[in-house]
């Protein structure tokens, strides 16, 4: 299990900011020039509240929580493989466009939230993979 205090507190702060998952959005079709096609066709405002939902479930996960795994299963379905197929190096750039909009919006951002971010993150990012790989 991975410690995820500083995560969930960083993650409540990030969601009083109305513009947090825009700019996250901004950052992550800006990280690679594939994902704007890849989101072309994509409901925006549908899209924002699945991811927040995602990165809760990260959280979840990361907390030894069955719920969590369960969700990350399906994510690892529909992005894997057998689903929209996304390739598994594609992660990296949801990660770093991650750190780089908490980085952001969390005005008590500092070394020690980043690193907990980063440990929780790659755990179900792991995880997503493996399903996806299956
Ligand atoms: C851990 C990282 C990620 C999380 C938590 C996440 C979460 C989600 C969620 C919750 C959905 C809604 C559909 C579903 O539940 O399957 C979704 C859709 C999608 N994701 Fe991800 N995702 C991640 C990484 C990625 C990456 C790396 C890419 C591609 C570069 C990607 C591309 C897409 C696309 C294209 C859709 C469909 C959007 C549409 O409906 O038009 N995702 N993602």
């Amino acid at each position: 299990m991975i410690a995820t205090d500083m995560v969930q507190e960083s993650f409540a702060r990030c969601n009083l900011n109305a513009k947090f998952i825009d700019v996250f959005y901004e950052n992550f079709l800006a990280s690679n020039p594939m994902f704007a096609e890849m989101f072309a066709h994509t409901d925006f405002k549908q899209q924002k509240e699945l991811l927040r939902r995602g990165i809760s479930m990260m959280i979840l996960y990361a907390d030894g929580n069955a719920v969590g795994r369960l969700a990350l299963q399906r994510l690892g379905k529909s992005h894997g493989k057998h689903g929209m197929g996304i390739p598994p190096a594609m992660y990296n750039f949801w990660l770093e466009s991650l750190i780089k909009t908490v980085a952001q919006v969390d005005p008590r951002w500092d070394h020690y939230v980043e690193k907990q971010w980063r440990d929780t993150m790659q755990h179900g990012i792991r995880h997503i993979i493996e399903e996806g790989e299956k």
